[in-house]
């Protein structure tokens, strides 16, 4: 049963006093707001709407993302809950630690590494695929030799290591040059529906759910989703299972509300503004994409849509060269904020896991004058330089979506355990229509994760698999709740 040990709310909370690994609060609901806006609108809405559009569902890509949102804004709700309940760094990892226990706890941390280090190594490909197309454009030029393409990618591990410096440097710091990137980032969004609104075709968007066709070969292959594997449909793409699919790849554009919830020990007034500052960032990014889906299919037949840069192209396709050229530039402020958020979302769980003794302690110190935990974050920054810079992960969207789905579903299952458990502690937001709504939240994540492909299903088991080895090495013997509970003494971080 030690495996389903808890942390006290008390002790998490305790552990935030603790000098030598504590946070500077300064963050606002204002900042938490450009901080979720600033990592949700990324990848997802400027690369991954053409291919999920060409694909999956057309024009009906706009319900895909409703799909998506809906689903993501029942989880937002959970995570609000949790994070005005117990305002701690580390998100879904320390939720869980006390509401379901260690071995969750260890598998929720695993799954959010692998949303953050693997979104940020992919958000940088997708990036530098912008950055070569802007420099191109504007005349400057990058070698193709160390560009996108090549073995080495320069461009991309340049931004990280740029911006692992920043987010050492300070958070407040990394948020004022976020605020400047998340206007430039809001500005073109807008600029592509308004604009995009005077060449949309009606014809283009009927029909709006293209009629399901059935897959080429016909048989289940490493890339049929586990959904129509499982209960033996003959795999097709487009019509309503076809949306589906579609909000399963989509989902990725909203990943990231939930990385407000790792800042939680940074923020000034977390019980009031967290929950804001998550269903604040959800909502106005929601609305925004629906608009752009809608504009984005009603200019270009989906059949005709780029897999690429989808936004630009279709301004290049109607004649407008140059709103192509702002479009791109709009790109790469916006996946640089992504980049950066997802890597100080990752430093701050690993962070908790350290205070917790799951990774070693001595990592999560956190640096004298600027108050951040710098070791990690360069740590981090390394390896996703690595990730981003040589291998090959540019599509491996649906990997950060499955472990995100997986983290959102245990959060989910949280919210009712720890009201029965803990009625007494104060919730100063509570998910409305407790236990029918989270459990809903859950069955959607569940059906989401369903939907991806056998191959997403491969490498997630492999991942999970490598996760428990570690656990079971090191954590599980080092682990400080296990430690008191052996001692009978509370042990010291
Ligand atoms: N939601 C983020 C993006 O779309 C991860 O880039």
């Amino acid at each position: 049963m030690s495996l389903l040990r808890k942390k006290t709310i008390e002790q998490s909370i305790a552990d935030t006093d603790e000098p030598e690994y504590q946070l500077k609060k300064r963050l606002t609901a204002l900042d938490l707001t450009v901080f979720g806006i600033g990592v949700i609108i990324g990848a997802g809405i400027f690369t991954l709407t053409g291919r999920a559009a060409k694909s999956f569902a057309g024009p009906g890509i706009a319900l895909s993302f409703v799909l998506a949102a809906i689903c993501c804004g029942l989880a937002a709700l959970c995570y609000a809950e949790f994070s005005s309940t117990v305002p701690v760094s580390g998100s879904a990892y320390t939720f869980s630690y006390f509401s379901l226990g260690e071995v969750f706890a260890w598998i929720i941390g695993w799954d959010l590494l692998l949303e953050l280090m693997l979104g940020a190594s992919v958000v940088a490909q997708g990036w530098s695929t912008y950055a070569a197309l802007f420099l191109d454009q504007i005349g400057l030029g990058w070698p193709d030799s160390i560009g996108p393409d090549s073995d080495v990618n320069v461009l991309a591990m340049l931004l990280v290591v740029v911006l692992a410096i920043l987010a050492t440097i300070g958070i407040k710091e990394s948020l004022r040059v976020n605020l400047v990137l998340v206007a430039v980032k809001l500005f073109v969004v807008l600029f592509v529906i308004i604009a995009g609104l005077f060449y949309i075709k009606g014809s283009n968007l009927t029909p709006f759910i293209p009629p399901s066709v059935p897959a080429e070969s016909g048989d289940v292959t490493i890339t049929t989703p586990l959904f129509q594997a499982l209960f033996g449909f003959t795999p097709s793409t487009f019509g309503v299972m076809g949306l589906v699919s579609g909000a399963s790849l989509v989902f990725f554009a909203f990943i990231g509300f939930d990385v407000v919830a790792t800042t939680a020990e940074e923020a000034k007034n977390p019980q009031r503004d967290l929950p804001r500052g998550i269903i604040g960032s959800l909502a106005i990014c929601t609305v925004l994409y629906v608009a752009v889906c809608i504009v984005i299919t009603g200019m270009v037949k989906y059949t005709d849509i780029s897999g690429e840069a989808a936004l630009a192209e279709a301004f290049r396709s109607v004649g407008r060269p140059g709103f192509a050229t702002l479009i791109s530039a709009g790109a790469v402020a916006g996946l640089t904020t992504v980049v950066l958020t997802l890597m100080i979302g990752a430093a701050r769980v690993v962070f908790a896991m350290s205070r917790d003794h799951l990774v070693p302690a001595n990592l999560g110190k956190t640096h004298p004058k600027f108050g951040t935990p710098y070791k990690l974050t360069i740590g981090i920054g390394l390896l996703v330089a690595i990730v981003a810079g040589v291998t090959p992960i540019g599509k491996l969207e649906e990997m950060v979506n499955i472990g995100t789905l997986a983290a959102f579903t245990l959060v989910s299952i949280a919210v009712p355990l720890l009201r029965k458990r803990r009625p007494d502690v104060r919730r100063s937001f509570r998910v409305p229509g407790n236990p029918v709504v989270p459990i809903a939240a859950a069955l959607i994540c569940i059906y989401l994760m369903l939907n991806l492909s056998l191959e997403t299903w491969l490498r997630f088991a492999i991942w999970m698999a490598l996760g428990f080895v570690i656990y079971a090495i090191y954590g599980y013997r080092k682990s400080r709740v296990g430690q008191t509970e052996r001692t009978g003494e509370n042990a010291p971080v």
